[in-house]
């Protein structure tokens, strides 16, 4: 598959004027595509979409997201906030723990979102709080997959969830404090592209359901994959969710009850409707290398230095310069602050506009001030 840049040059050039550069730009009809297509592609009925706002939580898109229907998984009380001013009713919030505090819990306790306890003592501790309540537990089934090992969420190797072999020790502590538990929530890991890895995980989450008598939704996570590379083929979720609601409509049909089903779809709802445009301000040379320094760095787009994740890179301003062999690095003062390592460009000339693909998803939402440099701005066109 051919990459095509989110903007044009004549584009760029104006946004650049406009805003200045670095610029994070995002496209509201790439997310309401993506919206429609993953949602349209789960032929169940009761299908709710949460999505995980830690991908990108600009408010415009929280917006554009809500009119859609869709909901939120928050991991943070203030993703919670940000998600209840934007509009969304706790009842379309999801709250994920991950090694909260007390305190924490009992603040979202009180916002009355729908909250995925992590961990035994947190079950515990809800109970001591609100006995005779409903709650839902992040399972860890054993089983993680993910890009690579950074975004694995499920397996020994993981901190995530109550893992499987407690379960019965879970539905000890939660009737100690009659508990129901009515909801059972997994994430495996991201940018998962083989439906078979998602199906596994789903089969694996539901042979572990029989054990819970009393559910209303089950909750598989996110995942979706998006092709960052241009060889990359995108995932088939038609397939995929086709396929999960069969499994689930069985499930349903066995116990003789049509449940909730729930997904958590993070990158792939904004990921491709996002792009960091930033212009060329040195270049030089060493025996063997050419660095094109751009005005921007890993405090604004840490995927590649974090993951050694591939970010495809459009020059808009000579696309069809001739290739060259570069190394594209920012302004941060450290020698890990690398977009592209050795990779065939178009020649990079002074104030060229750089177009990095697919940052969408935890680009803005990763950024730092570190070296004190302000973070980019953002617009949703
Ligand atoms: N649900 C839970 C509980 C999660 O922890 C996550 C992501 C998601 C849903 C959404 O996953 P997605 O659909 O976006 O794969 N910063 C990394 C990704 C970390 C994801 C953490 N959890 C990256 O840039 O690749």
């Amino acid at each position: 598959m051919n990459k095509k840049p989110l903007l044009n040059s004549a584009e760029a050039r104006r946004l650049a004027k406009e805003h200045g550069t670095p610029l994070y730009v995002y496209r509201k009809n790439i997310i309401q595509k993506a919206f429609r297509l993953l949602h349209g592609s789960i032929p169940f009925p009761r299908t709710k979409v949460f999505y995980a706002c830690k991908a990108n939580a600009h408010a415009g898109i929280l917006k554009v997201l809500k009119q859609e229907g869709a909901c939120i998984e928050a991991v943070s009380i203030g993703e919670v906030r940000a998600a209840l001013s934007a509009g969304f009713p706790a009842s379309r919030i999801s709250y994920t723990c991950s090694n909260i505090s007390l305190e924490e819990l009992l603040a979202v306790m009180k916002t009355g979102v729908r909250v995925h306890l992590d961990s035994l003592n947190q079950i515990a501790w809800w109970g001591e709080a609100k006995p005779n309540s409903k709650i839902s537990i992040r399972v860890n089934r054993g089983f993680g997959a993910g890009e690579n090992p950074h975004i694995v969420t499920g397996g020994k190797e993981s901190k995530f969830g109550i893992y499987y072999t407690d379960l019965p020790e879970a539905i000890r502590i939660a009737s100690r404090y009659r508990l129901k538990i009515v909801g059972l929530q997994q994430h495996i890991g991201s940018n998962i592209f083989d439906p078979h890895t998602y199906l596994k995980g789903v089969r694996l989450m539901l042979s572990t359901a029989t054990r819970f008598p009393e559910l209303e939704f089950v909750d598989f996570g996110g995942g979706f994959g998006i092709p960052y590379r241009p060889e990359q083929k995108p995932l088939d979720v038609r397939r995929l969710g086709n396929e999960t609601a069969a499994i689930f409509s069985e499930f349903c049909r066995n116990r003789g009850k049509t449940l909730e089903l729930a997904i958590e779809p993070g990158r792939y709802l904004v990921a491709e409707a996002g792009a960091l445009l930033a212009q060329v301000v040195d270049i030089k040379k060493t025996p063997g290398h050419t660095f094109v320094g751009i005005n921007t760095g890993f405090n604004h787009l840490i995927r590649p230095a974090f993951y050694g994740s591939y970010h495809h890179v459009f020059n808009l301003s000579n696309p069809k310069g001739r290739n060259e062999l570069v190394n594209i690095v920012g302004n941060i003062c450290e020698s890990s602050d690398f977009f592209v390592k050795r990779r065939a460009l178009p020649k990079a000339r002074l104030r060229d506009l750089l177009l990095f693909a697919d940052a969408g998803a935890y680009g803005y939402a990763m950024s730092s001030d570190y070296n004190l440099r302000e973070k980019p701005k953002e617009i949703l066109i």
